[in-house]
């Protein structure tokens, strides 16, 4: 049997412990955690005052009852193995943990003497339990509540973090729940929550809040004073979520979406996260005319309803 050195540390390891526990007799109570897919050995050994020449030694689970008998392998033949390292023990060997093997064992030689009880944890990554989590996609109207919630599986049990934004900066929020009260229209945001346990693989699963709240318009001067053949800027602050279409109403009621002849149309996105823009109008030079002074009106479209705001363009008289 090839022997390789993890096992005989193990073996020394559990060794030194028995020698702690002195000879009084008391079974061995560990816990063992293993990854997937690792050695694992189980320890037993004989108390010192039984004859190893002359006794019966079996391996069971709480999942199936015996397992071994001697060194006869009863069930998981070829995966299990039992190891004598010396003649009082009694070890058993799994030669590649899964998931099947997460179970107590227990250690028994005749008339039942327990001579160990191993709690065996496989150890997994954590990983996103998609019943008890939020869609990724989240709406929630401004004012409101919202819980966002994560749940993980894992061995052993992943801690939640909580992490905002694109950057995924740490909230100091833990726990299965992030609860937001009163939401305001600035949480809009990606929100991720952060599996973490001893293995060191985490899981991020990542949720975009959006905080619904209705279309509003601001203009930055309501009257503006211009020369004839003058040029001018009307500009427009237009936030809502949604945002749909903006645009200007020129005085002769024509809808603006685009740079036509006369005019210089853009529109530019504000800030990451909550949809706002400013929408802007600018003449040409040359092309304003007696006919262009009047009533311009911003508009916001959002979601059933619309937001206005109107810009009066008066002449401004030449003063002689
Ligand atoms: C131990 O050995 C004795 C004889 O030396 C025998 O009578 C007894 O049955 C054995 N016990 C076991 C458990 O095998
Ligand atoms: C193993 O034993 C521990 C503690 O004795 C207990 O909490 C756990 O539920 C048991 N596990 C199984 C799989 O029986
Ligand atoms: C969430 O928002 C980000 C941009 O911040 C985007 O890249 C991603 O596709 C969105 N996810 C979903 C599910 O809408």
């Amino acid at each position: 049997m090839g022997i390789n050195m993890e096992r005989v540390l193990l073996a020394g390891f559990f060794l030194i412990a028995l020698l702690l526990s002195g000879s009084d007799a008391k079974p061995i109570e560990v816990t063992i955690s293993a990854r997937r897919g690792v050695e694992v050995l189980l320890p037993c050994s004989l108390d010192s005052d039984m004859d190893p020449d002359n006794v019966s030694v079996r391996w069971s689970s709480s999942k199936d009852s015996f397992i071994t008998s001697g060194l006869r392998v009863l069930k998981y033949v070829n995966q299990i193995e039992v190891v004598k390292m010396s003649k009082m023990e009694w070890n058993l060997l799994i030669k590649s943990a899964t998931d099947t093997f997460a179970a107590n064992y227990t250690c028994m030689a005749d008339q039942k003497v327990l001579l160990s009880n191993v709690q065996l944890l496989i150890l997994v990554a954590p990983k996103i339990d998609f019943g008890g989590t939020s869609s990724p996609v989240v709406n929630v109207d401004e004012g409101g509540t919202v819980e966002l919630t994560c749940a993980f599986t894992g061995e052993p049990v992943p801690r939640i973090t909580w992490l905002r934004g694109d950057d995924k900066q740490a909230t100091g929020i833990t726990g299965r729940k992030l609860v937001l009260r009163d939401v305001k229209r600035y949480a809009t945001d990606v929100y991720t929550c952060r599996g973490e346990n001893s293995v060191k693989n985490n899981e991020d699963y990542t949720m975009n809040l959006t905080v619904k709240f209705p279309v509003e318009v601001d203009v930055m001067e309501k009257t503006i004073k211009v020369m004839k053949g003058g040029v001018f800027t009307l500009s427009c602050f237009a936030q809502g979520a949604p945002l749909y279409d903006t645009y200007w109403i020129d005085n002769s009621g024509t809808k603006v979406t685009a740079t036509p002849w006369k005019y210089k149309f853009v529109v530019e996105p504000v800030g990451a996260h909550v949809p706002a823009k400013f929408v802007t109008l600018e003449t040409k030079p040359g092309t304003f005319t007696a006919h262009d002074f009047g009533t311009f009106t911003c508009v916001a479209e959002g979601e059933g309803h619309e937001a206005r705001a109107t810009v009066e363009v008066v002449e401004l008289k030449e003063s002689k």
